[in-house]
């Protein structure tokens, strides 16, 4: 069996597509900033799965160097793709309200959550393509499936990676490369603490809360039925053609769900 290559496999999401793919049989490269981390994931899964080789990249993906980095290591390791998920994200900056940085933090957000995950795809799915067979999982979030006021950052990037993701399914399905967009709502995970917004666990009922362990299965699930769009966790499933309803999206324009940053 080949293998799964998974940015963001430090923490949460990432982490736990680890376990489950380790699960079905596939080798893993791992890909994140903080190696200990990455090295905990490892050493989990090898005494649970020892037959399955882990690899490790340390890399920052706002940099634009690294996805060429990871593209190059995979090809001298001659390692077969099978899987390729692009998982990394962060809550980032506020597009407006954040000034005194300057632009360069700006772009280099805009570098990990869109620049990125297009080289990943650009330089790893004709492989998968010419071989006939590829699973591509890029975590978006129901974020991206509407705008709202107060969120010109993370939402619109999700809503490139849904497009990406829409228009490389359609293109490549033929050649037997599934490509899903994994539409998550809040998942318990690392990723509100590390953006300084606890808070919202204690504002939001618990009912919008989801495990990575069911966002992830469904992601897989999804992605191996050829969806080309996976919303997960039943309630936003029940949600998500409200919000793409014109009727509907008037209520979004200044409040529903709450934002991930206000700028
Ligand atoms: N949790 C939610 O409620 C939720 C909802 C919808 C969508 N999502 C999406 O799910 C994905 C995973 O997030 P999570 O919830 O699992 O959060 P998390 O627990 O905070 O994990 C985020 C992962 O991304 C990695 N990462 C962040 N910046 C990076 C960078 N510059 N370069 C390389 N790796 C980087 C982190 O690793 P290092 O820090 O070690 O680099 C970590 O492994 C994200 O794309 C997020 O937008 C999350």
């Amino acid at each position: 069996m080949g293998a799964a290559l998974i940015t963001g496999a430090s923490a949460g999401l990432g982490a736990e597509f680890a376990r489950q793919l380790a699960a079905k049989g596939l080798d893993l490269v791992l890909v994140a900033r903080r190696r200990e981390k990455l090295n905990e994931v490892k050493q989990e899964i090898e005494n649970s799965y020892p037959n399955i080789s882990v690899s490790i990249i340390e890399g920052d993906l706002s940099q634009p160097e690294t996805p060429q980095i990871i593209a190059e290591q995979i090809s001298a390791q001659g390692i077969e793709l099978h899987y390729l998920v692009n998982n990394a994200g962060a809550s980032g900056p506020r597009l407006l309200q954040d000034q005194d940085m300057g632009w360069r933090p700006h772009h280099e957000y805009l570098t990990l959550m869109m620049t990125s995950i297009a080289e990943l795809c650009h330089r790893l799915v004709p492989t998968m393509a010419a071989a006939g067979y590829g699973r591509v999982i890029n975590v978006t979030s129901v974020s991206g499936r509407i705008a709202r006021a107060g969120d010109s950052h993370y939402g619109p990037a999700k809503a490139y990676v849904i497009a990406l993701s829409e228009a490389l399914a359609l293109t490549v399905k033929a050649q037997g490369v599934n490509v899903s967009a994994l539409c998550p709502g809040f998942t318990h995970t690392d990723f509100h603490a590390t953006a300084g917004m606890n808070e919202i666990k204690q504002s939001t009922p618990s009912m919008l809360w989801y495990s990575a362990e069911e966002v992830v299965r469904e992601g897989i699930a999804g992605v191996e039925k050829g969806k080309a769009i996976v919303v997960s966790g039943r309630l936003y499933r029940w949600l998500d053609p409200l919000m793409q309803s014109v009727w509907t999206r008037w209520l979004f324009k200044g409040r529903g769900l709450p934002a991930s940053s206000s700028d």
